[in-house]
């Protein structure tokens, strides 16, 4: 039976969120049904703005393209929407508007693709009885109930190109060099861009960290003839009796998130003072988001899209698509966004680390 379908991406961009929207597109055609892509996220649905149509010719040549076709916003959570009463932001559930504008586009089903915030609005959606499927989005690779989302493969291969290129400086000027990168509860891209990219220490959300330890293990080594480091700090890294790094000035983000940053620069000056080595810090940011997905995240992105389909097909609704093993299976949104996927720090990813010769600060 021919359906109507609607697809909106949203949070932060990632690589692969292309790959999806034209496998959706790819596979629903054949199928002959209509796709409406919706821009800006849940935006798009609260302010009922630009809805297109996606047709085969409007994917052709995004694949290999890094962020969103469609746009994205990470700051229109419709269930805590920021309006303005009496010149003061209240925060006010506008689901009720999302639910009426998407039943007035006269569509079957919504996949919804983004991350932990994007699939708790799906969720509630699917509740308020909205036929919904999810596909999980994050270069973090925070989210539960999918081996890996897409997005991650491509930010940790950008990490490890940044560390291959850093170690060189390091090296020639016997420098510590210590990398601020993504990752605000979960350490995934800290610890394997790290371990691929030869780092000495690394700094994780799920292990607070002792600068003694840190700058203990940079002497030993410089001790042992290693006259530089690499250190690799997840953003959400934190010391022992302290707290995370917060933006200074434009510390809370539109969505009133915390935006994190600082902590490549505070551990910077703490090891410059216990080592008296040459000490200098970068800051990745959003160049681990851009750019184009790796082979791993286009494959991925687009088995997720063509998955999406058949649950719509199947009338299953409230599940998300996930990379269980080698296969792309349902699960559902419920069980996805409960609580985070972080690194376990007695696993066996963080114990091999160690096996390396990798610091972990603790
Ligand atoms: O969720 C992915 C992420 O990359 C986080 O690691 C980071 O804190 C956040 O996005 C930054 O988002 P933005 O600066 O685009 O609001």
């Amino acid at each position: 039976m021919s359906k109507t379908i609607a697809i909106l991406t949203g949070g932060g961009d990632c690589p692969g969120l292309n790959a999806v929207i034209r496998g959706v597109v790819r596979s629903a055609t054949q199928k002959k049904w209509r796709i409406l892509g919706i821009e800006d996220g849940f935006d798009g649905l609260i302010s009922n703005r630009a809805v297109r149509e996606l047709d085969s010719d409007s994917v052709r040549g995004i694949l290999q393209r890094g962020g969103t076709i469609l746009g994205t916003s990470n700051h229109g959570d419709p269930l805590h929407y920021p309006v303005e009463k009496n010149g003061q932001i209240q925060r006010v559930d506008m689901s009720g508007v999302v639910i009426e504008n998407f039943n007035r586009l006269g569509a079957d089903a919504l996949i919804a693709v983004g991350g932990d915030g994007t699939l708790k609005i799906a969720q509630h959606l699917y509740q308020r009885g909205l036929n919904v499927v999810g596909i999980p989005k994050t270069i973090d690779n925070d989210l539960k109930s999918t081996d890996v989302t897409f997005g991650y493969n491509s930010a940790v291969g950008v990490v490890t190109e940044a560390l291959d290129r850093l170690h060189t400086t390091a090296e020639s000027h016997h420098r510590v060099m210590v990398v601020e990168v993504m990752g605000r509860d979960a350490g995934w891209i800290a610890l394997e861009s790290g371990i691929a990219g030869g780092a000495d220490v690394i700094l994780l959300p799920e292990i607070p960290y002792s600068i003694e330890h840190v700058c203990h293990a940079i002497n030993e080594r410089r001790d042992r003839g290693g006259r530089f480091s690499i250190v690799v700090v997840a953003e959400g890294a934190f010391p022992q009796q302290g707290e995370k790094v917060v933006k200074v000035g434009t510390g809370l983000s539109r969505s009133g998130v915390e935006r994190l940053g600082g902590i490549g620069q505070y551990v910077s000056e703490q090891i410059a003072d216990c080592t008296e080595m040459e000490v200098r810090t970068v800051v990745l940011g959003h160049l681990q988001r851009g750019g184009s997905p790796s082979p791993f995240d286009r494959i991925l992105g687009s088995r997720f899209g063509v998955k999406a389909v058949d649950l719509i097909e199947q009338g299953q609704f409230g599940k998300m698509v996930s990379l269980r093993g080698r296969n792309v299976v349902a699960t559902t949104i419920a069980d996805a966004v409960g609580s985070l996927n972080t690194v376990d720090p007695q696993g066996e990813l963080a114990e091999a680390a160690e096996k390396l010769g990798i610091m972990l600060g603790r």
